[in-house]
C-alpha cells in the first residue's frame, strides 16, 4: 500500500533543539548597541529577556535539551506528521516526489506555538508574570496566548492594524486563551503616540507594533517581551520541525534533493531547513529556497546591512537584509510576511549562497494555494501558500527536464481565519501590488541607521 504520510511516535519526538550557529561557514556579525556602535552584551537585553533565552541566543553548543516541561506541551501535537502529496503530484502529471511537513496541526494552526510555549517556558521560570508581543496575520498573538494560557501568564498583543480588522477571528481565538489584543499603532505607547502623529491613517507594520511591545517590557518590571520570528533563539526552537522532518525523510528512504519554505521573518523556513544545512556544508547536492512576497521582497531586493529591527529605533542593530526599517508593506493578505527584515542567521546564509530567494506576488500564490486546496484537501495560510507555489514550480520543472527529484517544503499553517482573502481571490478582487515599491524602498533605505566606528 501506497503510504501518505510518516508518522513519528511520541517516544521518537527530538529531544534537543540544533543550533546552527557553530556550524555557520564564518560567524555570525554581532548585535550592535545602535548609542555606541559596539557589540551588546547580555546585559544590554536583560530588561526584556530572561537570561535563559539571552544564553540561548549567543549559545556554541550545537545540541540544547529541550525542557521535559516544554517537551510534554509539544506532545499534545508533535510530533507533526510528514505528507507525501501524491494527489498534487498526479494533478502536475511530475515525476517528481512532493512532501509537506504540517504545523498546522499545532493547536493556534501554525509552527508558531514551537517557540511560543518555549519563551513562556523559560520566562516565567524567571518569575515574569506578563509576556507583550506584535502579532502580523494573528498567527503568533494565538500561539503565544496559547502558551501563556498553559504557563498561567498574561499576555499582551499588539496587532498590526490591517491584520486587527482583516481577521477578527484571530483575535477571537487570542480572546479565548486570555490575551489582551491592540490594533497597532495603539495610544497606549510613546512608540504608538508618535507613529499615529506623523501617519494617523497608517495601516500598521509589524515595525511599529514590535516598538510598542518592546517599550510596554522595558517599562514594566514583570513583563518581558517576546518575539515570534527574526531572533536566534526563535529559530533554535523551530528546528524540532526540521529535525523531525529529518528522521521521516529517513523513514521514507528518501533524500531531499530540495527544501522550500516561506519567509516572514524566517523562523519556519529556518526551523524546516537549518537541520539539513550542514549535510548541504559537507557536499549533499540540496537546494534551500526561500520564498517572499513581491509586495515585501525582503531577501531579493533588500539591502544586506545594519539595521533595527522596529520602526522606532528601540532593537539592537542587526545584521541582515532589510528594506529600511520604516518601510511599510502593502496590506497584502498574507500578514506575516510583511516584515522589513529578516532573520540576521537566513540572511548571512542568503548572503553566503548556500540558501537561494525568490518571491512570488499574491495572485499566483492563491492560485496554487487553490490547486493544493483541490488536490491535498488542506486550505493553506496565504504565507504557507508561498511555499506551495515554489514547490509547484520546481514540480513543473522536473515534469520539463523529466527528473525524479524529492521536493519537501513546510506547510507553516492553515488558512481557517483567512477565507476571506481566499473569497476576495475567487471574486477576482485580490490585487497584486502595481505599484512597484522600488521608490518606497529608496526612501527607506535611506533613513538606514548611521554606524558609529
Ligand atoms: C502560517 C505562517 N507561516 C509563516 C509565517 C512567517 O513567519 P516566519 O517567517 O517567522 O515563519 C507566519 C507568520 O505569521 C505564519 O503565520
Amino acid at each position: 500500500m501506497d503510504s501518505y504520510k510518516i508518522l513519528l511516535s511520541e517516544a521518537e519526538m527530538p529531544q534537543e533543539w540544533y543550533n546552527i550557529i557553530p556550524d555557520l561557514p564564518s560567524p555570525m556579525p554581532p548585535y550592535l548597541h545602535p548609542a555606541t556602535g559596539k557589540p551588546i552584551t547580555p546585559d544590554d537585553l536583560a530588561a526584556i529577556f530572561p537570561r535563559a533565552l539571552i544564553e540561548q541566543e549567543m549559545s556554541p553548543e550545537r545540541w540544547i535539551p529541550i525542557p521535559d516541561e516544554v517537551r510534554r506541551i509539544y506532545q499534545l501535537w508533535r510530533p507533526s506528521p510528514l505528507h507525501r502529496a501524491r494527489n498534487l503530484e498526479a494533478a502536475l502529471k511530475t515525476p517528481a516526489r512532493i512532501y509537506y511537513k504540517n504545523e498546522s496541526v499545532s493547536p493556534a494552526g501554525s509552527h508558531k506555538p514551537n517557540t511560543a510555549v518555549a519563551q513562556a517556558y523559560y520566562n516565567k521560570a524567571a518569575g515574569i508574570k506578563r509576556l507583550a508581543t506584535e502579532t502580523g496575520a494573528g498567527q503568533w498573538g494565538c500561539a503565544l496566548a496559547l502558551a501563556c494560557n498553559f504557563f498561567s501568564m498574561e499576555c499582551t498583543v499588539y496587532m498590526v492594524k490591517v491584520s486587527y480588522h482583516q481577521k477578527p477571528y484571530r483575535r477571537s481565538l487570542m480572546h479565548i486563551w486570555g490575551a489582551s489584543v491592540y490594533p497597532s499603532p495603539t495610544d497606549r505607547t510613546q512608540a504608538g503616540r508618535n507613529i499615529l502623529a506623523q501617519t494617523p491613517e497608517t495601516s500598521g507594520s509589524l515595525g511599529m507594533a514590535i516598538s510598542e511591545a518592546v517599550e510596554d517590557a522595558a517599562t514594566h518590571d514583570d513583563t518581558n517581551y517576546s518575539l515570534g520570528s527574526v531572533l536566534n533563539h526563535v529559530m533554535l526552537h523551530q528546528t524540532i520541525v526540521g529535525l523531525e522532518t529529518k528522521k521521516q525523510l529517513a523513514l521514507a528512504g528518501e533524500s531531499p534533493e530540495v527544501l522550500i519554505g516561506c519567509v516572514g521573518g524566517g523562523s519556519n523556513f529556518a526551523g524546516f531547513c537549518f537541520p539539513f544545512v550542514p549535510d548541504k556544508l559537507k557536499g549533499q547536492d540540496i537546494r534551500f529556497v526561500a520564498v517572499e512576497p513581491t509586495a515585501c521582497p525582503t531577501l531579493t531586493r533588500g539591502a544586506y546591512t545594519y539595521d533595527f529591527g522596529d520602526t522606532a529605533g528601540l532593537t539592537p542593530l542587526i545584521m541582515m537584509y532589510t528594506l529600511g526599517h520604516s518601510f511599510v508593506p502593502s496590506g497584502i493578505h498574507a500578514g506575516g510576511l510583511r516584515y522589513h527584515g529578516d532573520a540576521p542567521l537566513l540572511c548571512q546564509l542568503v548572503h553566503e549562497k548556500v540558501i537561494e530567494a525568490r518571491a512570488y506576488p499574491q495572485n499566483p500564490v492563491f492560485e496554487a494555494a487553490r490547486l493544493f486546496a483541490e488536490t491535498e484537501g488542506l486550505i493553506p495560510a496565504p504565507e504557507t501558500a508561498h511555499a506551495i507555489k515554489a514547490a509547484v514550480d520546481e514540480a513543473r520543472l522536473c515534469k520539463e527536464t523529466n527528473q525524479a527529484k524529492c521536493i519537501v517544503f513546510n506547510f507553516s499553517g492553515h488558512g481557517h481565519f483567512d477565507l476571506a482573502a481566499y473569497d476576495a481571490f475567487l471574486e477576482g478582487q485580490l490585487k497584486d501590488i502595481e505599484l512597484d515599491p522600488e521608490e518606497m524602498i529608496k526612501k527607506a533605505l535611506a533613513d538606514l541607521p548611521k554606524i558609529r566606528q
